[in-house]
């Protein structure tokens, strides 16, 4: 591991917010309006919205904070967290945290380009692999809030990748860990990358 990604995991440890633990069976019943979109497990059917099973409590609690807060914006969910309290989105989270996650395919013209720059980064321009924080089977590290990443819709990484590369989300801290590295793929890395992720597991 570099200098830089042992200082990027010591300070996203270190600002992670605390909230209340969540109650995964009072959850689901307030994650019923959700289902719509995401599916009622939390398994979407359609690619731009993304699945939510299996995806790490912390990170889940984190971004209903900030969608809500209106530090990301999520034009599809305006209005609907506005009277869930602090426990509520704690509940969903683990709701949604506790299903398990379907995995899609990978396509195979890309996934070789796909899966070199997630195991591998592109070191000459200090850009670190995606494995450090997301783990080589891309389950991610739910204590460190990293998302989990294996059998998400490629169309929804892809548009997240672009969004932090242009600084159109930008609710990745102080450190801008994932702006800084989107900022080092171009559109076909991008592409493969979504692509390599979907089928990862
Ligand atoms: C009308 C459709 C719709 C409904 C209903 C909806 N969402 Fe979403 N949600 C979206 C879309 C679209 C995105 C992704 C936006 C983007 O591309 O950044 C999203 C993103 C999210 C994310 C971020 C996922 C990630 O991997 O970062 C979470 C968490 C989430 N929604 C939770 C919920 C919860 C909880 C509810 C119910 C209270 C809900 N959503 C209801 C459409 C919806
Ligand atoms: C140093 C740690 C670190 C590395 C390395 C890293 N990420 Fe991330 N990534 C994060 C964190 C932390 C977040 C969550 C940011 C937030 O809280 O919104 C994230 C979020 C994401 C998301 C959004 C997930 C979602 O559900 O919306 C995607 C997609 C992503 N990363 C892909 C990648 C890819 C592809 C690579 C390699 C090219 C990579 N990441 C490398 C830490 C990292």
């Amino acid at each position: 591991m570099n200098k830089i990604l042992v200082s990027l995991l010591l300070t996203l440890g270190i600002t992670g917010m605390a909230h209340a633990a969540g109650d995964a069976a009072a959850g689901q019943a307030k994650a019923a309006v959700c289902g719509a979109c995401h599916g009622p497990d939390g398994n979407s059917a359609a690619p731009n919205f993304p699945k939510l099973a299996g995806q790490g409590e912390r990170y889940l609690t984190k971004q209903l904070h900030d969608i809500k807060a209106g530090k990301r914006t999520v034009l599809e969910m305006t209005g609907l967290l506005t009277n869930l309290s602090d426990q509520d989105l704690a509940d969903i989270a683990a709701y949604f945290a506790s299903q398990k996650g379907s995995v899609g395919a990978a396509d195979p013209k890309i996934v070789a380009r796909g899966e070199a720059l997630f195991r591998g980064g592109k070191l000459p321009e200090g850009m670190p692999a995606c494995t450090g924080c997301h783990s080589p089977n891309g389950a991610g590290n739910a204590a460190a809030g990293f998302p989990h990443l294996g059998g998400q819709h490629a169309q929804y990484v892809a548009k997240q990748l672009t969004n932090f590369r242009e600084g159109e989300r930008t609710n990745d801290g102080d450190t801008m860990v994932m702006r800084s590295i989107a900022a080092k793929l171009s559109n076909k890395d991008i592409e493969a990358l979504a692509s390599y992720v979907q089928g990862l597991h």
